[in-house]
């Protein structure tokens, strides 16, 4: 699969090559890890496709997907998305693994999944998956019955600055990859902990004027400042790479 890179320095790359030894922990700040966001949306700004993102990329942004898996410590979802998503292990190969450990990560990713009130079927392939470990953050008091996948909670309510601040003290978490959703996404920017957005747009219009677009809520007080990194080509989609500018 070939990327044209458009900018900066146009030339053509692979998904592989691109998102490799991306370093992401070390940009860390003082106290937190340094957090990524993955989205994709249509020409028109949408986020999903009756419910769902699996009609939204080619396979171009889906290598980018998986290839972005393996550059951070922990994969961080809210439960809206785990849920339409129904979620699986993070890491779907032995050669992404293999890609992990040669850029210095564990095999898989600490999966967080960020859910307010712990309302999650217990048969989410990521539950029922003895290899994958789970940091459930939750304002709830209760646990899940049910499962198999190795699973902690912690109960940090809605408080999402704690929670990074205990997934990088008490886990070590340098680097956060969050595959949104909106209504997380727009907690995570009103707090001003994301630092980079990876944004695909895939070359359709789907219209709806209550569709979902990639940051749901209420209206920031601030907008969030954005500045280009890169873009490319492949495969029909767009691929950029964004610094966040928090307020
Ligand atoms: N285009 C894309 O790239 C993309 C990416 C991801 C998802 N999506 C789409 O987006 C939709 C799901 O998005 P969504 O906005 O409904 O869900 P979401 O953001 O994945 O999850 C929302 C839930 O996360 C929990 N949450 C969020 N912020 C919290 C906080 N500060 N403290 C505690 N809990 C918090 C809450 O869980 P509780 O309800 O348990 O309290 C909340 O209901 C799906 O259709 C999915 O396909 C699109």
């Amino acid at each position: 699969m070939e990327l044209q890179r458009l900018y900066p320095r146009p030339g053509t790359t692979t998904p592989a090559e691109l998102i490799s030894r991306l370093d992401l922990g070390s940009r860390a700040p003082a106290g937190r890890p340094y957090l990524v966001l993955n989205m994709v949306s249509t020409l028109d700004g949408k986020a999903a496709l009756q419910g769902h993102t699996r009609d939204l990329g080619g396979e171009a942004d889906r290598q980018l997907f998986h290839n972005l898996r393996t550059q951070a410590d922990a994969l961080m979802v809210g439960a809206g998305t785990v849920r339409a998503e129904r979620y699986g292990r993070a890491i779907k190969s032995e050669e992404l693994r293999e890609k992990r450990t040669e850029d210095g990560l564990d095999p898989d990713p600490l999966m967080v999944i960020v859910s307010g009130r712990l309302d999650l079927p217990a048969d989410l392939p990521v539950l029922q998956d003895p290899d994958s470990r789970v940091v459930i953050a939750t304002a709830a008091g209760h646990e899940l019955g049910g499962t198999r996948a190795q699973i902690e909670y912690l109960r940090t309510g809605d408080d999402l600055p704690l929670l990074l601040a205990r997934l990088r003290e008490e886990k070590g978490v340098r680097s956060v990859l969050c595959e949104g959703g909106p209504t997380l996404n727009a907690h995570l920017l009103a707090a001003n902990l994301v630092d980079e957005l990876f944004m695909s747009v895939s070359p359709k219009l789907v219209g709806g004027k209550d569709a979902l677009t990639i940051v749901a809520g209420r209206p920031l007080l601030d907008p969030a400042e954005a500045e280009l990194l890169w873009l490319l080509k492949g495969d029909g989609d767009l691929f950029s790479r964004w610094r966040i500018h928090g307020v």
